[in-house]
């Protein structure tokens, strides 16, 4: 004995090699030994189920009573026992979270008679051998996640099976003709599985068959016809296949049929006559088909019916009166065929109807208003071609009602007024009254609907005001009030409507302005604004509304500035055209000065090179900022000569802290001549060094131009000693502070020096042009590398993971100084390819402006679209340097998966983040690492990588770690343990 089980578990070990088979052979040979001195028979029972535990895992511990140590396993959970023969009956182990497989070990058991998983996790092909179980009756699969398709042999040996469910698997094939072969069967259940192919041709030969179940799969061709007797038959669900033709012109002979559901499919043809036999059957289900022809006048005799759903075919002719007479009926649906005639009146007999919809046909004459009178809970008569008034009996006789939670008499041709008597049904949910030609107001007492979700009275006549009472309409989550007459403003009130989201108001004549109480709307998503006489401006507040998907004020009169932040930032313009007032840089129609206050240009200076100053003449003139915008520019362009003229100064005198000063000398010496270096320009170097010959005119040269950003222009230029540099101009000029702050600000960036930050070497000042001197890195910007075609070479993984943390140590440092980048994004990372590494640059120049405006920093750095910390659109939240490790979270994804921020698709807007996150819930985000890499990296590397973006990209500013605690954490996620190989 001690040597076969070393022998068996030596082989096993050599020829498979598992965890898990080295397990089940030590309860295995356990269950051996067991067996060897007890009852044989009744420990055929222990061990199949020992054996059978060992092949699944158990994560809840769930059966830890199933030990071998219990020499009976009648009191294990899950487990029942016939009473006498104390021999096991029963395995009922649904919802025990088990995953693995189901072994063949069960067919130890010769007396189980129910065998139930269903709600587990297994997985693999069903066992054919599970079916030899000699006394089985009951097999419940269902809910797990099998696969393979349905084994011919499981049905060929069945002895004593009754009952068998594998619904809500992942089972695929057909499903097999040796079903019929079973013929003990009673109950069959395969819906929810991709089964395709027919149903077995004998199918019906089953004469014991009470519920067959195949709905939800991909099943096709025709129901097999030759139903004879099948007296048996309760059930017969084909719900959503693709099954056609026609049906079984015999059905009737199942006459003990109860329920009997064929919707969605392609099935066609009338109702077959023999159906006038099913006197029992009480659901009868075939929306979504081909149907056509009429309606019998024979469905009375089918009189147990309750639910009757024909809606989506094409039947048509008119809806015949014995209708009235399947009295039972609860739920009655017609809708969208093509019936006509009037609805007949013989259904007030149908007194326990709780649905009635028969929308979207041909039906005419007077509305049905005797409907009202049944006590319906939904009464859907849209889509007709019913005229006259509303009318909805008074209130007095509601006694007896039960509750009208939905009417719709929408697209109908009903003209007069909306009956009082309806804003006083408490109980209603949905009130669609829309496209019809209904005339008056809306009443005060619209503030009774206090239960109601939706409430769409468009394209109609009405005319008045909104009234204020519309406010405690508290359930509304659409309100839809558009193409009518309506005047007046919007009540304030309407903020008392916490669940709104969705809000049309479109196409009428209201005025004044668009209250902010809007925004207290929290969940708002949709609102519909455009073609009405609104005035005034936008209120910013809106930029709150986080849910915002559209937000169309198109053609009114709206005046002054769009919001800026949040929703408005990628709004669309056709939903604020049409306004000649609105300004924005979205509307192309950029905004009156963002400093109202013109500033004075003192064009005191003869300097020849300041061209367009003379042209200017020597009277004071007023400007606004974007004019002097403008002039800085023509100034530099034009005159290029000024600037390649500071870089070949000559050393005048060393300033304080050891910087170098110039002045500017365009030919002659123009600071002695006028003394005031204001003008004149003032170049400092902090290298100290600055042999300046270069006789360049890179900075004219538009292929010098390395970039552009929110702050300026950059330029790569070559000093005397061969050195490059970056020079940078500023276009905030005019935003500036003094020339002492300036320098201020200068002296103390120029001091900062890191491998990961590109290092600021010198600056030059006048009032009208400022320049930075940068180091000049080589291999371009993160941004370029990224996602511009022309750059050939695909970062590898390495690379990339280099990059992240260099940019993370960078960024650690300024924080550690306590100096906010402002601006973090891809276009300022950029990479030197002498020294491989990466230096952030752009750091801190917010810190040039007059004020931390919030208003001027997003639009300084609208570029950055999508590394916006959301704090920025928020007036009380403080700005940190959390904010910065917000745009490093979104550069981490962006250099993962190799993909924009926010990308533009046709019509539709990416927005980086919100997709990574998505896919990392859905467990997709591999797919999501940029193809580049083609596969080549590692995924604990990669996705801890993508986890620790979507931290710092956290909306929450506190919830985002330091750049210290990310360096850590990039230090930890590189060395991934080596001891962690595990035998699969
Ligand atoms: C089922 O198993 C799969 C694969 O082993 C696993 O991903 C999934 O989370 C499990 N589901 C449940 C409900 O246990
Ligand atoms: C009201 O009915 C019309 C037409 O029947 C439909 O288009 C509209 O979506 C419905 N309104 C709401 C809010 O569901």
């Amino acid at each position: 004995m001690q040597f076969a089980y070393l022998f068996t578990k030596y082989i096993c070990l050599v020829f498979l090699g598992t965890k898990m088979l080295w397990n089940i052979l030590t309860v295995l040979s356990l269950a051996l030994f067991l067996v060897h001195s007890l009852d044989p028979a009744f420990n055929d029972d222990v061990m199949g189920l020992i054996v059978f535990k060992a092949g699944f895992t158990d994560p809840k511990s769930k059966l830890a009573s199933w030990t071998e140590d219990d020499p009976s396993p009648c009191n294990w959970v899950g487990i029942n026992c016939y009473p006498q023969s104390n021999r096991v009956s029963e395995i009922l182990l649904d919802n025990f979270s088990l995953s693995g497989h189901i072994g063949r070990s069960l067919l130890r058991l010769q007396f189980l008679k129910v065998l139930s998983l269903s709600k587990n996790n297994f997985t693999g092909n069903i066992n054919p051998i599970l079916s030899q179980i000699p006394s089985l009756m009951v097999i419940d699969l269902s809910h797990n996640t099998l696969t393979g398709s349905i084994p011919d042999e499981f049905f060929q040996q069945c002895t004593s099976l009754q009952s068998v469910s594998f619904a809500n698997n992942n089972l695929t094939g057909q499903i097999p003709q040796s079903l019929t072969s079973c013929s003990t069967l009673q109950r069959v259940n395969f819906s929810s599985n991709r089964l395709s192919g027919p149903l077995p041709s004998a199918l019906w030969s089953l004469t014991s068959l009470q519920n067959l179940d195949v709905s939800d799969n991909l099943l096709e061709g025709e129901i097999p016809k030759a139903i004879e007797g099948l007296y048996s038959l309760r059930a017969i669900n084909l719900h959503k296949n693709k099954f056609t033709g026609w049906l079984p012109e015999n059905i009737g002979n199942c006459v003990q049929l109860k329920s009997i559901d064929l919707s969605d499919n392609l099935l066609s043809g009338g109702l077959p006559e023999s159906m006038r036999r099913l006197g029992f059957c009480t659901n009868l289900e075939l929306r979504s088909n081909l149907f056509n022809g009429e309606i019998p006048d024979w469905i009375a005799e089918m009189k147990s019916l309750k639910v009757l759903d024909l809606s989506a075919n094409n039947l048509s002719g008119r809806i015949p009166t014995s209708m009235g007479d399947v009295s039972l009926l609860k739920e009655l649906n017609l809708s969208n065929n093509y019936f006509v005639g009037s609805l007949p009146r013989s259904l007030m007999k149908c007194s326990d109807l709780v649905i009635l919809d028969i929308g979207n046909n041909f039906l005419t004459g007077n509305l049905p208003s005797w409907t009202f009178e049944l006590g319906v809970e939904s009464i859907s008569l849209f889509g007709n071609r019913f005229t006259g008034h509303i009318d909805y009996p008074s209130i007095s006789m509601g006694a007896s009602y039960r509750s009208l939670q939905v009417l719709d008499l929408s697209s109908n041709a009903l003209s007069g007024e909306i009956p009082a008597a309806i804003w006083n049904i408490s109980s209603l949910q949905v009130l669609n009254i829309s496209s019809n030609f209904l005339s008056g107001t809306i009443p005060e007492a619209v503030g009774k609907l206090n239960a109601t979700r939706i409430l769409d009275v468009s394209h109609n006549q009405l005319t008045g005001s909104i009234p204020n009472e519309i406010g405690s309409a508290v359930s509304l989550r659409e309100l839809k009030l558009r193409e009518n007459h309506l005047s007046g403003t919007i009540p304030a009130d309407i903020a008392n409507c916490s669940a709104l989201s969705s809000l049309d108001l479109s196409h009428n004549n209201l005025t004044g302005p668009i209250p902010p109480e809007i925004a207290k709307l929290a969940i708002l998503e949709v609102v519909d604004f455009s073609f009405n006489q609104f005035s005034g401006s936008l209120p910013k507040e809106l930029t709150n509304l986080s849910h915002l998907a559209t937000f169309n004020v198109s053609h009114n009169h709206l005046k002054g500035e769009l919001p800026v932040g949040g929703f408005f930032n990628t709004i669309s313009p056709s939903s604020v055209v049409g306004n000649p007032s609105l300004c924005g840089s979205v509307l192309n129609h950029s905004c009156p000065a963002v400093h109202p206050k013109p500033l004075v240009l003192n064009p005191n200076s003869s300097d020849p090179n300041h061209a367009s100053v003379t042209l200017l003449g020597h009277k004071r003139i007023m400007l606004s900022i974007s004019s002097l915008i403008a002039i800085g520019a023509a100034v530099f362009i034009g005159l290029g000569v000024v600037v390649v003229s500071i870089l070949n100064l000559h050393v005048r005198s060393s300033m304080a802290l050891s910087a170098a000063t110039f002045t500017l000398s365009g030919g002659d010496d123009f600071s002695h001549s006028h003394g005031t270096e204001a003008n004149l320009g003032k170049l400092v170097m902090f290298s100290g060094d600055a042999d300046f010959v270069v006789g360049t005119q890179a900075l004219l040269n538009k292929d010098n131009e390395l970039g552009r950003g929110g702050f300026g222009s950059v330029y790569k230029t070559e000093l005397g000693d061969g050195r490059s540099v970056a020079i940078k101009k500023l276009n905030i000029t005019s935003l500036i502070k003094s020339q002492e702050d300036f320098e201020r600000e200068m002296k103390s960036l120029g001091s900062i020096r890191h491998e990961n930050l590109v290092a600021l070497e010198g600056y030059y000042w006048t009032p009208s042009l400022q320049l930075l001197i940068n180091e000049y890195v080589s291999g371009g910007s993160l941004y370029k590398l990224l996602h511009e075609e022309s750059s050939k070479r695909s970062l590898s993984w390495q690379q990339r993971f280099n990059i992240i943390l260099d940019t993370a140590k960078g960024l650690a440092y300024l924080h550690q100084l306590n100096i906010i980048h402002y601006n973090m994004k891809s276009t300022n990372v950029l990479i030197d390819d002498g020294s491989a590494s990466t230096k952030v640059g752009d750091f801190a120049l917010a810190r040039l402006l007059p004020v931390l405006d919030r208003y001027i920093l997003s639009s300084k750095i609208q570029s950055a679209l999508g590394y916006m910390a959301p704090e920025f659109a928020c007036q009380t939240v403080k700005i940190t340097e959390k904010c910065d490790v917000y745009g490093f979270g979104i550069l981490i994804l962006e250099v993962v998966t190799g993909k924009r921020p926010v990308e533009y698709m046709e019509d539709d807007v990416i927005v980086l983040c919100d997709m990574v996150r998505g896919a990392l819930e859905e467990g997709r985000i591999e797919e999501y690492i940029d193809g580049r890499l083609q596969g080549n990296f590692p995924v604990e590397e990669a996705i801890p990588v993508v986890k620790l973006g979507l931290i710092c990209a956290s909306q929450v500013p506190s919830n985002r770690p330091d750049m210290e605690e990310v360096i850590k954490i990039l230090e930890l996620i590189r060395c991934p343990s080596e001891s962690q190989e595990e035998i699969e």
